[in-house]
């Protein structure tokens, strides 16, 4: 019997390779999306418009966008911090943005320093250009459990700051368990806290695994009727900024869960299997030696 619709945002392009020490080419990544294409999915973070000394992974993200072959009816996704950020993503046809926020204040500074409240004076007028032109825009908050550099985090502030992203006109919001500090309970809490002021419809799991618990923080937020799950073929990625923060769900293993418990992704997981092989390759190939 299914259970429904429950959908994976993919976002291993971006949050999977950000994280790697090695630059990755241009033509590497532009394969990865297209197999990523190809399974099915219909939101796929490819790109992100930030520093490129903070970042070097993710410079070529126009060229990546440029190349990739679009598949009908798939919306590729930049993040966005500022801006100029939001500009490049325009010019490269980005077909939604993200800004990201934090929960924490220590996380927000390392992260895009700035404060919580100068983030928000910079996706302000984010929200407001792509209101013009119908952009989605998503909203992270990231640290909604714990923060590398504050401890943990209050589930109220978590809300505050969805809430806000949720009014200033993003469509989703997207919540981080950046260290992968989450339990179930811990998770279930939060989302308490959040349901009450953002629709549950409107909201994501982004679940790192570094504690291993992924799966079952995804298995406690569908109980609370969360249907988006944030994650990365092959369970790549990471924050440089989360010290000790490892990778993201690995989107075979959230797309076989899925459709075990019995939810309908629309995903052939015959094609993710190729692009999670073909991720660990580009990680295997350019890892530094041991
Ligand atoms: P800043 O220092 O406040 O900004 O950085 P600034 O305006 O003073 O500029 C500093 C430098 O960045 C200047 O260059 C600017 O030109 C450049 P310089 O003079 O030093 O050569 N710059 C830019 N370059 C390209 N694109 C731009 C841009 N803006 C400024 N849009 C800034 C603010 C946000 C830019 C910086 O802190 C940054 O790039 N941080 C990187 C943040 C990042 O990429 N983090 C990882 C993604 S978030 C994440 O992984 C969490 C998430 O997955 C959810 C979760 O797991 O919790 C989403
Ligand atoms: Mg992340």
């Amino acid at each position: 019997m299914s259970l429904g619709p429950c959908e994976i945002f993919e976002v291993g392009p971006r949050d999977g390779l950000q994280n790697e020490a090695e630059l990755i080419s241009t033509a590497d990544k532009i394969a990865l999306v297209d197999d990523l294409s190809r399974a099915g999915f219909r939101r796929i973070e490819v790109a992100s418009f930030v520093s490129p000394k903070l970042m070097p992974q993710m410079a070529g993200s126009g060229d990546v966008l440029a190349g990739i072959s679009r598949a009908p009816g798939v919306r590729y996704a930049a993040l966005t911090p500022n801006m100029r950020g939001y500009a490049d993503a325009r010019a490269a046809g980005a077909d939604e943005v993200a800004v990201f926020a934090s929960a924490s204040e220590g996380f927000s500074k390392a992260n895009i320093n700035a404060s919580i409240e100068e983030s928000f004076e910079r996706f302000a007028p984010i929200l407001e250009e792509a209101r013009h032109i119908d952009l989605p825009v998503r909203g992270y908050v990231s640290c909604t459990i714990a923060c590398p550099f504050d401890g943990l985090v209050d589930p109220a502030k978590v809300a505050a700051v969805a809430d806000r992203l949720f009014a200033m006109g993003c469509y989703e919001i997207s919540l981080g368990d950046t260290t992968g500090a989450g339990t179930p309970d811990s998770i279930a809490r939060m989302l308490l806290a959040v349901r009450d002021v953002v629709p549950v419809g409107r909201l994501a799991g982004h679940y790192h695994d570094t504690g291993g618990k992924a799966l079952a923080n995804i298995d406690a937020s569908l109980s609370l009727g969360v249907r988006v799950f944030d994650a990365a073929v092959g369970g790549l990625g990471g924050c440089p900024f989360a010290p000790g923060a490892a990778g993201n769900v690995a989107t075979e293993q959230v797309a076989a869960h899925l459709a075990g418990l019995g939810y309908d992704t629309g995903l052939d997981l015959n094609v993710i299997e190729t692009a999670a092989t073909r991720a660990l390759a580009m990680r295997t190939e350019t890892a530094p030696a041991e």
